[in-house]
Formats: structure tokens, sequence, C-alpha cells
């Protein structure tokens, strides 16, 4: 069954200067987790921010659930830095990992729910091997590194198919998407099967998040 609808504000493209108002903001408006870009400069070619920042985010009092995205290489050698700062699920790339399957298994163990990102161009191949590690599948809709690119529609038919294949083996993973989330397109890729929809600038653009948490629903509804 596909599981309910969850809106991901990126902090990508809040203001990072008042980083823990902006997570409460969100939070308050109707968001249901924030999605953490962590970026090296080697997988993707852009730097952004690391484990210190959600340590001091959890000291500051922010209780809401947070999703690492790890868009690094060496993903490995940070997961336990990322759990130790308070994050609740972690989500590595399949192309930046040489034992996917190992590094899945560590995130579980150290208590984090799992999530593993594909790029565009990343058939889902590896899917009857690692379905059973997954809480969260991330379908990639533009090529990672900034926000505020336009969605790449090739990802459409992979957000289908791997509804299918979860719902062929009776599995409510979710299915989240990332990149060029827009009211104007929430609703097509709902309908391909994503649940989780991460939005950065169609959401701290907005004036009133609340507003703009209520207009996507309305859009899903
Ligand atoms: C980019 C990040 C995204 C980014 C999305 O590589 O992974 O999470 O914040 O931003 P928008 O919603 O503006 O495309
Ligand atoms: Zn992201």
């Amino acid at each position: 069954m596909k599981p309910d609808n969850r809106i991901a504000p990126s902090i990508l493209a809040c203001n990072l200067a008042r980083l823990a108002e902006e997570c409460s903001a969100a939070i308050r408006a109707g968001g249901d987790l924030i999605h953490f870009d962590v970026m090296d400069n080697r997988f993707v070619p852009n730097l952004s921010f690391g484990a210190p920042l959600l340590k001091s985010l959890r000291e500051d009092g922010f209780d809401g659930y947070v999703d690492v995205h790890l868009m690094t290489y060496e993903a490995d050698g940070l997961i336990e830095s990322f759990v130790e700062a308070g994050a609740n699920s972690i989500t590595i790339h399949y192309e930046a990992t040489p034992h996917v399957h190992r590094s899945l298994n560590r995130i579980r163990e150290l208590g984090c729910d799992v999530g593993l990102a594909v790029n565009i161009s990343t058939p889902l191949d590896f899917l009857p091997y690692l379905k059973d590690r997954l809480d969260m599948l991330l379908v990639m809709t533009i090529n990672p590194g900034f926000g505020g690119q336009a969605l790449i529609p090739a990802a459409l038919p992979k957000i289908e198919m791997a509804r299918s294949l979860f719902e062929a083996d009776r599995l409510s993973t979710h299915i989240q998407v990332d990149g060029g989330v827009k009211l104007s397109n929430i609703r097509t890729i709902a309908d391909a099967g994503a649940d989780t929809f991460v939005v950065g600038s169609d959401f701290f653009s907005a004036d009133d998040y609340a507003e703009r948490v209520a207009q996507f629903r309305a859009q899903l509804a």
C-alpha cells in the first residue's frame, strides 16, 4: 500500500542564519520532516554543511524528524557522526557507495531509518537485493548539487516502476522525490507513485509556509 503523503522542506533553500527558527516554522506550518542536504564538493559540485550543524540544531531544541541526504562519497565515515548529531533517517547514494548493503545495515544498526538515493540515470536493478533493507527509496528528479533546478521528466517512469515493484511485494516503502518539486507538478509526481516530496525553493520562497503546505496538500487531495 502506498504510504500517506509527506512534505519534506529542504533547508538548503532556507535562511541558514536562522536555521532553528526556519525548521520549527516549517514543521509548525505542517511540514512532516526536515530534509538536510549534505554535499562534499566531490560526489556533487557543491559544498553545504555537516553533522555539527545538525548537532547545534538539536542543542537549540529542535525535535522534529530530520532526514539526512548524504550527497557524498565515503558515507560510511559520516553515518555515525550524523546519528550522534541527531538524525532520524539517513539516505545515502547508490552511486557513491561501494558496499551499499553493508552501509544500509550500519544505518539500521545505529537505530536510524534507512534511505537509498538514485540519480537520474541509475537503473533499479539492485532493488531485488536491497528492498528488504529500505524504509525509503529516494528517486532524484534533478542532477543533485543545487536547489532551484527544473524537474527532469525522465525520472517519472522510474517512480512508477519502483512503486509497482514495492506493491508486488506488498511493501509500503516510502518513495521520496527530490528536485524541482513545485505546486505545478506535485500531483503528477504523486500520481506516478511518490509519497514523500522534498520541497526547497518552492517552499521557502513562500511568504506564508502554512499556506504553502495547504496548497501542496490541496494539489495532493
Ligand atoms: C539538491 C538537493 C535538494 C534541493 C532541492 O541536490 O538534494 O534537496 O534542496 O531544491 P528544490 O526543491 O529547489 O529543487
Ligand atoms: Zn536533497
